[in-house]
């Protein structure tokens, strides 16, 4: 963790005005939303912006000339716009709009199946969600390439000298979360990159985790893939990108065939549409990517590096309160990690906690979250995982901290 900060014009009540759901109550208590790893919560000017296109402009994108058809597609590429000036990609076609995070690593993934062979090597971290190994595993088993895997310490750290000996000539690829979402921790992005680079690797950055809390600069990252989801980020579900470098983007083969992907097409022979609509085949999500783009303007309006401050703020009170609490395991204590916190209870099961806690109102996710391999290296089923968004309050973890004492008392 990182100092507590004392944040000044932060007002968390007058935020938590913007999102509806934050008043309702849940088995006769307030809700206490601590699942933001799992999605966030939805402010009033996201799902505006939902409605807005279904009351106002409902039609088909890139495809007609009438007028509704010409308000929604500069809609949707305004929406583009927006997300290419978050990452800072240097082209607005270097952003591909996709269904989420997952959509996006297939993409790629389907891409590379062309151009590895065996004896390729790919590098993965211990520290991956199943949608950053899967179909990795999958792209080997379709190549023979082989899977290595920068393993992990108590601390839930990347043992990067161990990343430094899996590096070689062969290695054509590798995939590294920016932001752990079992536990929070912020991986050192920037030197897997450049290390990466010095063997010719491309790199791939699963950002799902990392871009509820900061704001990724592709560029200065020198990043070659970078893939995210709306839903994480205050956004609807359904709806991500993929940032690919040009150059990539133009290399990888299309993912899917169909409408809007192509330039010309004959029996004999089909050309493809330039970038990134070679990436876009069929109607998208248009609401929702036109949502995403509300959803970043959204998160920029109260700004990063608040939410950081706030959200580091709130981090440190609840992982002090909670140790507070005889027999309670936090997994995940780097320094450098994000408002996650995983943990159980000497012999209590993660779900028996879940279960109690959310009769008190409290959402937290209990289990392996999708990353069975960090709960095997540390030898448990799973964990509850409370995980804090801008939103939150430190009168939230005060009900946590009676709810898990509350559920050890009638559990023990
Ligand atoms: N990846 C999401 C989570 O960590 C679903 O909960």
């Amino acid at each position: 963790m990182k100092s507590s900060i004392q944040h000044i014009d932060f007002n968390v009540e007058e935020i938590r005005k913007d999102f509806p759901i934050l008043s309702r109550k849940v088995n006769g208590k307030p809700l206490v939303y601590l699942d933001n790893a799992a999605t966030s919560q939805t402010p009033q000017v996201v799902i505006d912006a939902i409605v807005n296109y279904y009351c106002n402009y409902n039609a088909n994108i890139h495809r007609g000339v009438h007028t509704l058809s010409q308000e929604a597609t500069d809609a949707y590429e305004q929406a583009r716009q927006k997300i290419q000036t978050h990452f800072n990609a240097k082209h607005s076609h270097e952003i591909i709009l996709t269904s989420g995070t997952t959509h996006s690593i297939n993409l790629v993934a389907h891409g590379f199946s062309s151009f590895l062979k065996k004896g390729d090597e790919v590098i993965v971290s211990a520290l991956e969600h199943h949608s950053n190994i899967v179909p990795w595993q999958m792209l080997c088993e379709k190549t023979g390439a082989s899977l290595k895997v920068i393993p992990m310490n108590q601390e839930g750290e990347l043992v990067i000298t161990a990343y430094d000996n899996l590096l070689s000539e062969k290695t054509k690829l590798v995939f590294v979360n920016h932001i752990s979402n079992a536990l929070g921790t912020i991986n050192p992005i920037e030197e897997i990159i450049n290390k990466a680079h010095k063997f010719g690797a491309a790199v791939l950055i699963d950002g799902a985790q990392a871009c509820p809390h900061l704001k990724p600069d592709v560029q200065a990252l020198d990043v070659d893939f970078y893939v995210a989801s709306a839903h994480k980020m205050c956004g609807p579900t359904g709806v991500g990108m993929l940032y690919g470098k040009e150059k990539w983007l133009n290399k990888l083969p299309p993912y899917q065939g169909g409408g809007e992907m192509i330039a010309e097409v004959t029996f004999e022979k089909t050309t493809y549409a330039d970038l990134p609509h070679k990436f876009e085949a069929g109607t998208p999500n248009i609401s929702g990517c036109i949502a995403f783009g509300a959803a970043v303007d959204y998160m920029n309006s109260i700004g990063f590096d608040a939410i950081a401050t706030y959200e580091n703020e709130l981090l440190n009170y609840a992982t002090k309160k909670l140790l507070d609490i005889e027999g309670l395991k936090i997994y995940g204590n780097t320094q450098n990690k994000t408002s996650v916190i995983s943990f159980n209870i000497d012999n209590i099961h993660p779900y028996d906690i879940g279960t109690i806690v959310d009769k008190l109102g409290i959402a937290v996710r209990t289990g392996h979250h999708c990353a069975q391999p960090i709960m095997d290296f540390y030898k448990i089923p799973g964990t509850v995982r409370a995980s804090f968004s801008f939103y939150n309050t430190k009168k939230e973890i005060d009900a946590l901290y009676q709810a898990v004492k509350k559920a050890k008392l009638m559990l023990s």
